[in-house]
């Protein structure tokens, strides 16, 4: 190549009529490579061919083109993948288990678009692919980009890897202008075993299971790895889309095998509850024979202008759901049963088991959720499994569906060694020795360490580093368990003093197992980074008790700061001892009322619990504030109060506090017009059922209330609408119909 002319000389015509063929050169020695196995150039020759067409790319930014070989993970790639935001969220879907559930599916889909029970609908029905979901983007019909689900909104860049499944094909024609494409990775029985039997050869790690291949495989650094295993892929739905692909679920399924992708050709239309059944029976019996991992049938209303309306929930779409194939089932000897201590200080018992093969994974540990499980109880005291407890030593019944924990189903009793002894569960923590206690109403045993107990401490740091809560880069649970045994980081402020601490105790991170100059720095750079952290990010690390994402959202998005928030719940804290003891006062009746045979008498109760407090009008309303906070109930709202009023917590967030800066929470996202208001439906609705108008509203970022009030925004009044309407009259605020109503949430 000696030749060539040098880029600084070159124009950009000249560079404009270069580039094809150094990308076709590079492509071509690029399938030589991976998918032929048979590398034509030398790696010198490739690398000059490379680094070329980066220097062009760099010069003539407009030149570069987004599928350029330039951006493909090279042969040793140092860092992680690269995140994407999905443009659309990749969800996942509701379970069904039992005809009666498909069912109910049915009708509820039906009861949501306001149409009667005889309706007959039609849906897909396909197989659910057991493997992991992969959303490809295709731009004028070229592929640009893979990506992982990941958490749903953000995944992982695979699109090396990907471009080295047979399955994907790297152009399509006909196709809208974008397309994402969604399906499922997988590998097949007998390329799982041959990749097995080859990994043993070599003495390397063999997979569980053909997911877990195909997701190893796909998730490797290195494409020249993934372009060695045999991967395929079945599309069957989408993302991001330029223009419809059909009008219905079949249509565009058709629509996407003509394009070239592999589409199951189990996928049915079905009318109607009782087809669906059928075809799940019928792909049931064909299960064993496929080839490939399935673990149930997927049904989906065909019809996409249904789809819409039904619209989603948090996680999963409504006109969707998962009729999953019964669990796997196996018996073996319970060795032993361990008491793990987690982030609440909950005590989960865990089942050792003599290892046992439960529908192709070997299982050695399974979970017996809590201490009435081992005693055959449910939480109210009645029996589970006709009373028969667990005990070390017995021949247990153990069951694994999809990806969740193998349980402990049953017990032999047959087989019980006459010595064996009931199970004692612990009620002192086994790692910290603090009380562990049940709080009424409680099914779980906890541990009253709290940061004391390094089980507790270590759990909550590894929650507060987790992805949807700090997320710091090199920071995962090895990590934390490694830097709390050595005693560096206690608490999560401890990881934003790190830096600090170890001024020139760098050189003692460095010098550990593991971690060079490069890795500590990066460390401190990842920890820096995340020193400016969304409010609602914040209140989900904190790692409080019934606070998930979509609860800290919530809050987050209620009080808007940090400050706010902290002195609202500080304000509170009378009226959520209040509630404390009007709880406790309820019960009490409730129980008295049950031994003397009279109704208990809850109102009077809970009134003079609550006034024997004395509680000052502010936190009572501040308080009432919060419950009525959308996504927040009583118990969350007294699982915060509890945890900002904890001395010892609370003078660990606020250390924590100090050393951020805490962001606001982002806008919801809205809809221009109707964000932030606060709307209530009254009378008639015809063109759109009750469930589904308020499902809508919320998704547009407005809130649904029952009544009313001088804080309702617009009135929405279909036929038969009355003493609503009239009062919404009186406040002068605004009312509309349905039609309006219809007009103004985007259409139906
Ligand atoms: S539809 C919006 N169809 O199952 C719903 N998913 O448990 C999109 N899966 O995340 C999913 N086979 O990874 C759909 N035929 C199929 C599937 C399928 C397997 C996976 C997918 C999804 C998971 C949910």
């Amino acid at each position: 190549m000696s030749e060539t002319p040098a880029i600084e000389n070159l124009t950009e015509a000249e560079a404009a009529a270069e580039l094809p063929a150094l990308i076709a050169a590079l492509e071509a020695a690029n399938t030589a490579y991976h998918t032929l196995d048979a590398p034509e150039l030398s790696d010198a020759d490739y690398d000059a061919l490379k680094r070329r067409l980066a220097a062009i790319e760099a010069r003539f930014p407009a030149l570069a083109r987004a599928d350029s070989p330039t951006r493909k993970i090279g042969a040793a790639v140092a860092e992680g993948f690269g995140k994407v935001t999905h443009e659309i969220r990749m969800l996942s879907l509701e379970n069904a288990f039992s005809d009666e559930d498909v069912a109910d599916f049915d009708l509820r889909v039906k009861s949501y678009l306001g149409l009667p029970e005889a309706t007959p609908l039609t849906y897909t029905a396909e197989p659910k692919i057991d493997g992991l979901s992969l959303s490809l983007r295709y731009e004028n019909g070229r592929l640009v980009q893979a990506a992982t689900r990941g958490d749903g909104e953000v995944g992982e860049n695979v699109t090396e890897n990907a471009r080295t499944i047979a399955d994907i094909p790297h152009e399509i024609t006909g196709a809208p202008a974008l397309l994402e494409v969604r399906g499922e990775v997988y590998i097949s029985h007998a390329d799982f075993a041959a990749l097995n039997a080859r990994a043993a050869q070599a003495g390397d790690k063999t997979f569980a299971n053909p997911r877990n291949a195909a997701a190893g495989s796909l998730r490797q650094l290195d494409a020249r790895i993934t372009a060695a295993r045999p991967l395929k892929f079945f599309a069957y739905a989408w993302g991001a889309l330029s223009e419809p692909l059909s009008d219905s679920q079949s249509g565009a399924i058709a629509r996407l095998a003509a394009l070239g992708f592999q589409t199951n050709p189990l996928t049915r239309s079905c009318r109607g509850p009782g087809e669906m059944l059928d075809h799940y029976r019928q792909i049931a019996q064909l299960r064993a024979s496929l080839g490939y991992d399935i673990d149930g049938v997927v049904y989906k209303v065909d019809d996409l202008a249904l789809q819409r309306r039904l619209g989603f929930r948090s996680t999963t779409p409504r006109w969707a759901i998962a009729h999953k194939f019964p669990a796997e089932l196996a018996w073996t000897r319970l060795e032993a049963i361990e008491i793990q201590v987690g982030r609440t200080g909950a005590l989960s018992p865990v089942a050792r088991l003599s290892p046992v093969t439960v529908g192709g994974v070997v299982v050695s540990n399974a979970t017996l959720h809590n201490e009435d499980y081992i005693a055959g109880r449910d939480a109210k005291g009645g029996a589970i499994r006709g009373g028969r407890d667990i005990r070390v030593g017995d021949w247990v019944q153990v069951y694994r569906a999809g990806d969740v924990i193998p349980k402990i189903a049953d017990v032999d009793l047959s087989r019980r060694d006459p010595a064996a002894q009931p199970f004692e569960f612990p009620t002192l923590c086994p790692v910290c020795g603090s009380e562990a206690i049940r709080e009424p109403g409680d099914a779980v045993r906890r541990c009253t360490g709290g940061l004391i107990c390094p089980a507790q401490a270590v759990e909550k740091l590894k929650h507060f580093v987790s992805r949807a809560a700090f997320d710091i880069e090199g920071l995962g649970a090895k990590q934390i368990e490694a830097f709390y045994a050595d005693g560096w980081i206690h608490e999560p402020a401890d990881i934003f003093t790190l830096r600090a601490r170890f001024g020139q105790g760098l050189q003692q991170l460095k010098n550990r197992e593991g971690w060079g100059e490069k890795s500590a720095q990066n460390l401190f750079e990842a920890i820096e980074t995340r020193r400016a952290i969304g409010l609602e990010r914040l209140i989900f690390a904190l790692g409080i008790r019934h606070c998930g994402e979509a609860a800290a959202r919530d809050v987050a998005q209620h009080y808007g700061s940090w400050e706010a928030m902290v002195a609202a719940l500080d304000l509170a804290r009378p009226a959520a001892l209040a509630q404390r003891a009007a709880d406790a006062a309820e019960e009490a009746e409730r129980a008295a009322a049950l031994t003397e045979g009279r109704r208990p008498r809850i109102t009077e109760t809970r009134a003079a619990a609550i006034a024997a407090h004395g509680l000052p009008a502010e936190a009572a309303a501040v308080w009432a504030d919060l419950g009525a906070t959308d996504g927040v109930g009583p118990v969350l709202a007294l699982s915060l109060s509890d945890a900002f009023a904890n001395p010892e917590e609370r003078s660990a967030i606020d250390r924590l506090a100090a050393e951020l800066t805490i962001l606001p929470p982002p806008a919801r996202a809205a809809s221009g017009e109707i964000a932030g208001l606060t709307l209530v439906f009254t009378g008639t609705l015809e063109r759109m059922t009750r469930a589904e108008a308020k499902a809508r509203a919320e998704s547009l970022g407005a809130k649904v209330a029952g009544s009313v009030s001088a804080k309702t925004d617009i009135l929405i009044a279909g036929p038969g609408a009355g003493s609503k309407a009239k009062k919404a009259a009186e406040l002068g605020i605004r009312v509309i119909d349905e039609d309006d109503w219809i007009a103004l949430a985007g259409g139906i």
